[in-house]
């Protein structure tokens, strides 16, 4: 694969902590930003933490232009921004759900790639090197799920302005290729969250502890091998892709 630098969003555990590891594995530089450590990912020379809240969109900007300040690009093939971080909760019916939780969410799960992105693409059109964008999305953006609202609507998002903004990049000299992964399901402190809630608060939570048992759940080295395919395969930007098609 292109050797390069990784902004990944979301790296202190799960999927976004095991890409990186096998990122740093096969030789790149990744630059991780969560509120939490990563003691695995800490040990590699290459790999830089930022702690940073993503709810803090202001902050955004200069959290990346300091990112940037710290890359030399002239030894890369490649660079990639990954909006892996997202909320899960509040699992509940939209009625029981107050300002603050729905706000929240949608500020990590949806504003925070869109400002990461717009000024990624800013500081980086010019630059001829292959460049790329993933968002992680999610199934629960194509299908509604009672309680999950506000979850499934930050991924619905994540899919059109993913759409969006490959539509705006095939125009460009030198596009960035910005596409939107279904992850599947995969087991992360995420699921163990959502198959953890009461059935009689969170009706879906028997779909999830059903889909446990019977082993339907990837782990995050298996959907690793996926991604580090489809960072490597050339897709059109705007393109929303399912794990299984890296
Ligand atoms: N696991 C699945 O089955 C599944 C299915 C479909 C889609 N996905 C998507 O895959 C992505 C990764 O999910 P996962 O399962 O790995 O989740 P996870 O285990 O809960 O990890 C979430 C990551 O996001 C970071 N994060 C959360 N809030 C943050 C904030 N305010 N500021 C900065 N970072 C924050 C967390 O770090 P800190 O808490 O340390 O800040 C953590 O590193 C998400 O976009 C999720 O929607 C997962």
């Amino acid at each position: 694969m292109n050797k390069g630098h990784f902004i990944i969003t979301g790296t202190s555990r799960g999927i976004g902590e095991q890409l990186a590891r096998m990122l740093l594995d096969n030789g790149n530089c990744v630059h991780g930003i969560s509120r939490g450590d990563s003691n695995i990912l800490d040990n590699y020379k290459n790999y830089t933490h930022h702690h940073f809240d993503l709810s803090n969109i202001l902050g955004i900007e200069p959290l990346l232009k300091e990112i940037f300040s710290q890359i030399n690009l002239n030894a890369s093939e490649m660079i990639c921004l990954i909006n892996n971080a997202a909320m899960i909760e509040p699992l509940k019916t939209i009625d029981n759900c107050n300002a603050e939780e729905i706000n929240k969410n949608i500020q990590i799960s949806l504003i925070a790639p869109m400002v990461l992105t717009s000024y990624f693409i800013n500081q980086m059109d010019d630059v001829p090197i292959r460049k790329k964008i993933i968002n992680i999305s999610s199934g629960s953006g194509s299908y509604p799920a009672p309680a999950m609202s506000v979850y499934c609507t930050a991924k619905a998002g994540i899919n059109m302005f993913t759409q969006c903004i490959g539509a705006e990049q095939s125009k460009r000299q030198y596009p960035i290729e910005i596409i939107a992964v279904d992850p599947g399901m995969v087991e992360t402190e995420l699921q163990q969250v959502v198959r953890g809630k009461d059935d009689q608060d969170f009706e879906m939570a028997k779909l999830f502890k059903q889909a446990h048992q019977t082993g339907q759940l990837q782990s995050t080295e298996e959907l690793g091998k996926h991604l580090i395919n489809i960072i490597d395969k050339k897709i059109e930007p705007g393109k929303l892709v399912k794990y299984f098609e890296g």
